[in-house]
This record gives structure tokens, C-alpha cells and sequence, in this order.
């Protein structure tokens, strides 16, 4: 307010001087000015104001938008991995859509305002220069005095470029629309396999080397997964233990070497069947912004008890009566809504519900307390079906029917954790430097 009222009082100043400048020039001329204001000024601050709320109302939804577009490059690996590409693509139409048209009914009052606008103040000039040239021409009026009229005219339309500065930009949403679609229609189905996912699926790594362009980041690795075997993954930051198991999820391939599902080449299989029944959860992948439960059903059928066991077995149950609105409270966006730990049992439920065969957990739980990790930990030891895990907890590593020592992208150490606690250096130095020892460890 207490800049607006200085602004108007100097416009109507402003006005009142031009008018009488331009009366003092030519009455008559004048008139004609003042009556095409009635048409103009309307429309000018009616406009402005509806202007205001259209797009107030459009970057709305265009914020609404990109933030529909951010969540879905941010989920892409959610995304991929659970085969949901459909699902979300439609939701981002309905976010898409929904902004164009308003950014459409915005766009179209502009432009109806602007023509009319302009259409004031380009006829009017023409008007007075016609009937002015006439005057002066029949030498009622000076020459100097009719340029004088003409150039001080324009001060009257001013407001029209304040309309202007308004305009919105239409065109902008398109390189983040397109940079979306592209990264959902990744080549990664070319390769694709035959099989249908084994009975015995029995994991094998066979002379495994892994380069990201020229880092060789996996080293020869010799390994073998029984099925139902509960494993854990232990090593330093960056020793290659994420990347090891993304290739068990096809993220990549490797540059050497192959990996065995039930004595078969995993590539030879469908896809589709390896995502659906080999499940990665890493603990730093953000939940969509929808409600809990959404998050973990994402749209797919499942019954009210195969959902309470889930969320039971990935302990989500444990903290959903903090929240107000239970497994219907909507997370915001990324989750953040939720504590890290929260986050992360959610996504381990999501995983849960949908029964897999091998399920990786990559720090999946490193927000959750070592109390409550080693309660799903022991909930799924339970479950008939592959476990490997990385943690950094030491109650949860002692646990596992056999831990594995990476380093440098090289394995140095398999066996029970007490066997390579007496046998192995580097893992006594990684125990002692890297663990979270909790307090009843
Ligand atoms: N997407 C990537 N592109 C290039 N290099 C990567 C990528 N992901 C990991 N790396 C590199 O590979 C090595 C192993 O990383 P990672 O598998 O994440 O180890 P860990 O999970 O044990 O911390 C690191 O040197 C890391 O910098
Ligand atoms: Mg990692």
C-alpha cells in the first residue's frame, strides 16, 4: 500500500497535466482523446486485476507442474524398477493439462485485452493525425503545435505496458517437459530376455568387472548367493557395494563377465520378470507426493490384509499413529513430511507387499534406530526369499547367514561375521572404523 498510493497519485498528476497540455494545444483534439478513455481505462484496470488472478491461478498450476516433472526425475529409479511408467506418465498429464488450460485461458484474456488496447492506441494517433492534418492544413493550427498534440498523446496510454510486464510466458515448461519424457522413454528395454523368472534362483556373479567410462569400479568378483541366503554387504564408501547390486537389477550390465539366475544368464531373461521379483531399496529414494499408503500400493491391487502385513513386517506401523491422518496422510514432497527413517520403512513396505524373490537392501534402513533395524531385519529373515543387505550396524551384519568384504571393487573376505573377525585385518579395521555400534550391540 505504501508504495501504490504515491504511484497513483503521480499517475492521476501525471494525467492531469498531459490533459492540460493537451487542451492548452488543441481543445478540439482533446475530445476526441478523451473520448476514447472511457473505452481504454476500463478495460485497462479491469484487466489488471483479473489479469492479476489469472495468473496467479496459472503459475499455480504451473508450479504444481514442474514439481509434478522434479518428483518423477527424482523417482525415475522408483519408477523404472516397479514398471510404473504408465502410471505416473498419466498422472503428469492430468498435471499437464490442467496447466495448459489455464495457461491457455490466461494467454487467450491477454491477448483479447492487448488487441483491444492497442487497437485504442494505435487508432486514436491515426484519428488525430488525419483531422489534425486537416487543420493544419486549412491553417487552423500550426504545424509545431499539431507534432507537439501528437507526441504527447502516447503518456495517456501508458498503462499499456504495465499489461505487458505482465504477460506470461507460455512457451517456458517445454524443455522440462521434454527432458521428462525423455528420461521415461530411456532405451533401457533394448536387450531385453526370453525367460520367466527360476524356480531356484540361485545367484551368481561370475568374473564380474564393472567400468563407469574408465573406472574400473569392480574387479573380478566371484560370488554366489544361495537361494534364501540372508548376506550382507560389507565395505568402505565407494568400495563398489551399490554397484554391485543395480547390476542384479539390470540397472547396468557388466563390462565383464555374467551373472547367473538359476544357472541362467540374467540377461536372457524377461525384464519386466526381473524387476518384479528382485527388488532394490536404497535408503535415499524419495517417496512421491502422494499419501502412504498410495506410496506403497502405487496403484496396484493388493487386499487391506496383504497391506497390514507389509507395513507390519517393514515396521511402518510402528510410527503411523503420530501421523493425523494414518496411512492416508499425504507425504509432500519427497516425503518430507516424514523423518528419514520413516521414509525409508515406507519404501521397504512398498517393496515388501509385492513378494519378491531377492530383496536388496542398500542402507535402506541407516534412518531408522539399530533397535527397530534389527526387528525388520529379524522380520525378514522370516521371509522365504533372498535378503542382501548393506548396513552399517554391526547387530545386523552378525545376523546375516554370510557377510561379504568388498574393497577397492574387490571382495576380500566371505564367511560369518565371528570367522572374519579373527581371520581378515581389513575387516577388523572396517569394523572398528565404519560400523555404528548401537547400544545393545
Ligand atoms: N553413476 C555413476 N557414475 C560414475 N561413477 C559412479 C557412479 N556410481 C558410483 N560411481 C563410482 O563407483 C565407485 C563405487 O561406488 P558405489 O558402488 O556407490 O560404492 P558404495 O555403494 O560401496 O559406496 C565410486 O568410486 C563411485 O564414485
Ligand atoms: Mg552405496
Amino acid at each position: 500500500m505504501a508504495l501504490v498510493l504515491p504511484t497513483m497519485c503521480l499517475n492521476f498528476l501525471n494525467l492531469v497535466v498531459i490533459s492540460a497540455i493537451l487542451t492548452y494545444l488543441n481543445w478540439q483534439l482533446f475530445l476526441i482523446v478523451l473520448a476514447s478513455l472511457p473505452f481504454y481505462w476500463p478495460i485497462i484496470r479491469s484487466s489488471q486485476t483479473k489479469l492479476q488472478n489469472y495468473s496467479k491461478i496459472e503459475r499455480k498450476s504451473f508450479g504444481k507442474l514442474t514439481s509434478s516433472i522434479k518428483e518423477k526425475l527424482d523417482g525415475q529409479l522408483i519408477i523404472k524398477v516397479f514398471g510404473k511408467t504408465k502410471y505416473f506418465s498419466n498422472s503428469f498429464s492430468k498435471d499437464e493439462e490442467n496447466w495448459s488450460m489455464q495457461a491457455t485461458k490466461a494467454g487467450i484474456f491477454q491477448i483479447t485485452i492487448l488487441n483491444i488496447a492497442f487497437f485504442i492506441s494505435y487508432v486514436i494517433p491515426v484519428i488525430i493525425l488525419g483531422l489534425g492534418g486537416l487543420l493544419v492544413i486549412r491553417g487552423n493550427m500550426s504545424l509545431g503545435t499539431l507534432i507537439a498534440f501528437f507526441s504527447f498523446v502516447p503518456w495517456i496510454y501508458e498503462p499499456i505496458g504495465i499489461i505487458n510486464e505482465n504477460l506470461v510466458q507460455l512457451q517456458r515448461v517445454e524443455p522440462l517437459a521434454e527432458r521428462f519424457f525423455e528420461i521415461l522413454d530411456m532405451p533401457e528395454e533394448e536387450g531385453d530376455g526370453i525367460y520367466l523368472f527360476p524356480e531356484d534362483y540361485d545367484v551368481e556373479y561370475k568374473n564380474i568387472s564393472f567400468k563407469y567410462r574408465d573406472e574400473i569400479v569392480l574387479k573380478n568378483i566371484n560370488l554366489f548367493f544361495g537361494k534364501n541366503e540372508k548376506v550382507a554387504l560389507v565395505g568402505t564408501s565407494g568400495s563398489g557395494k551399490s554397484t554391485m547390486v543395480s547390476l542384479l537389477v539390470r540397472l547396468y550390465d557388466p563390462t565383464n563377465g555374467k551373472i547367473l539366475l538359476g544357472n541362467k544368464n540374467i540377461i536372457d531373461y524377461k525384464l519386466q520378470e526381473i524387476r518384479e521379483k528382485i527388488k532394490l531399496v536404497r535408503g535415499n529414494e524419495p517417496l512421491f507426493n502422494m499419501t502412504v499408503k498410495e506410496n506403497i500400493m502405487l496403484d496396484d491391487e493388493f487386499t487391506e490384509e496383504e497391506f497390514m502385513k507389509a507395513v507390519k513386517k517393514a515396521k511402518v506401523d510402528k510410527f503411523i499413529g503420530l501421523l493425523y491422518e494414518g496411512y492416508d496422510t499425504v507425504v509432500r514432497e519427497r516425503g518430507s513430511k516424514l523423518s528419514d527413517g520413516q521414509r525409508q520403512r515406507v519404501a521397504i513396505a512398498r517393496a515388501l507387499i509385492r513378494e519378491p524373490k531377492v530383496l536388496i537392501l542398500d542402507e535402506a534402513t541407516s534412518g531408522v534406530d539399530s533397535q527397530t533395524e534389527e526387528e525388520i531385519f529379524d522380520e525378514l529373515k522370516e521371509y522365504k526369499m533372498t535378503l542382501i543387505i548393506i548396513s552399517h550396524r554391526l547387530s545386523t551384519i552378525r545376523k546375516a547367514n554370510k557377510v561379504i568384504l568388498l574393497k577397492d571393487g574387490e571382495i576380500k573376505g566371505e564367511g560369518v561375521h565371528e570367522e572374519l573377525l579373527k581371520n581378515s585385518p581389513i575387516y577388523r579395521e572396517i569394523i572398528e572404523s565404519q560400523l555404528i555400534v548401537g547400544k545393545f550391540d
